[in-house]
């Protein structure tokens, strides 16, 4: 029995900024009050992760542990931990969920105020890291940091999930699925019959397609730079797919073109400026509305003519696809077990934890849309 005491396991430690990661033994403290020990089974890469070592996220310090999108079981509860126990199947929640705080507790937001995206954190609630590696205090990542056999998380950043669920690729109802799904379903609130454009077909992208199809959108756009991604675009229910780089004007106009005026709903899933405004360019100038998905680099700042909005755009983001983490997971968590969408189909590869380098190389070179390690 572990309870209580502390862990020797391993763990994918990043050192410093653009460090590759080090597969380390590192000692995981127990949970204390309102905390919870989670044995991690699968975590996914998500780009997300990627900015994170290279420094882009504004929220990192290091020496940390990454990665943030997951399933486990608990291994352990700390004091007045009431709904969680061990054994139970959980997803650690980036995006926690107090139920407590004024955004909790109003339908039209998912951002809990405990939420640290934006703030330099690395540490729990205490102040302290429950991490440590050769003497060194580690700093934990976005409520989560999963690459690593067990991690601690609070109780507000887990939820349970059904015990039947899949333990091979439900990790994507933790960040990458879930921020698709319901960027096109909850933020955009996608019609039947409508027309969208989602920029960036990764695994967020084709997330974002599976929202507009179960939606029942008419024409759905798919842009990326590399054609390589159109196929299972097209599997997951793009209508057609537009490679910027075929065109000698810009992507915008070419779907402001071939669509009568401009798109009703518009996705960026690439994390950049350009595309960003590419899509607020692409939609209708009396009704459209851009979703910006991608997380931009930090001091990243967008300019545009404000004429733009006057006609009747929208232009708004969602962080985790706006839904209430702790409510809304267990019932994606069943959606999936019932085949209402197919999570397999954004799984490209799997890996050891110990290959964590190749899954990040697969990224890179863009061969994969998720890649899953096996902790
Ligand atoms: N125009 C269109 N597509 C582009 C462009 C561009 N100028 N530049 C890159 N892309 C494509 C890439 O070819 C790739 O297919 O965008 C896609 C991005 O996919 P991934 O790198 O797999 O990223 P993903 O995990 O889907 O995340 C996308 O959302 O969560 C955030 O941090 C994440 O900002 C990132 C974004
Ligand atoms: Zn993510």
């Amino acid at each position: 029995d572990t309870a209580g005491k502390v862990i020797k396991c391993k763990a994918a430690v990043t050192w410093e900024k653009g460090a590759p990661f080090s597969i380390e033994e590192v000692e995981v403290a127990p949970p204390k009050a309102q905390e919870v020990r989670i044995k991690i089974i699968a975590t996914g890469i998500c780009r997300s992760d990627d900015h994170a070592v290279e420094g882009k996220l504004s929220q990192v310090k290091f020496p940390i542990i990454l990665g943030h999108e997951a399933v486990g079981i608990v291994e352990s509860t700390g004091e007045s931990v009431k709904n969680l126990k061990p054994g139970d199947r959980v997803i650690p929640l980036f995006a926690p969920q107090c139920e407590q705080c004024m955004c909790c507790k109003d339908p039209r937001s998912n951002i809990c105020i405990a939420t640290k995206l934006t703030k330099s954190v690395g540490v729990m609630s205490d102040g302290t890291s429950r991490f440590t590696c050769k003497g060194k205090q580690i700093y934990h990542f976005l409520n989560t940091s999963t690459f690593t056999e067990y991690t601690v998380v609070d109780e507000m950043a887990v939820t349970k999930i059904d015990g039947g669920a899949s333990l091979e690729n439900t990790c994507l109802i933790g960040c990458g699925f879930s921020t698709g799904y319901g960027s096109a379903l909850n933020t955009a609130k996608v019609h039947p019959g409508s027309t969208c454009v989602i920029f960036g077909l990764g695994g967020i992208g084709l997330a974002v397609i599976m929202g507009c199809k179960i939606a029942g959108a008419g024409r759905i756009i798919g842009v990326d730079v590399n054609p390589d991604k159109f196929d299972k675009a097209k599997e997951l229910g793009a209508t057609e797919c537009i490679n910027p780089k075929d065109y000698d004007k810009p992507v915008a106009q070419v779907i402001v073109e071939q669509t009568g005026g401009g798109v009703d709903y518009a996705f960026e899933c690439v994390g950049h400026i350009e595309t960003m405004l590419a899509a607020l360019n692409s939609s209708h100038f009396a009704y459209g509305t851009t979703v910006i998905v991608g997380v931009s680099a930090k001091e990243a700042t967008i300019t545009f003519d404000p004429m733009i909005l006057l006609t009747g755009r929208t232009l708004k983001g969602s962080v985790f696809g706006g839904w209430k983490s702790k409510s809304s997971v267990p019932q994606l968590v069943l959606d999936s077990m019932a085949k209402k969408f197919d999570l397999e189909k954004l799984v490209t590869h799997r890996l050891p934890l110990d290959k964590i380098n190749e899954g990040f190389d697969l990224l890179h070179s863009g061969k994969s849309i998720r890649t899953i390690l096996l902790v």
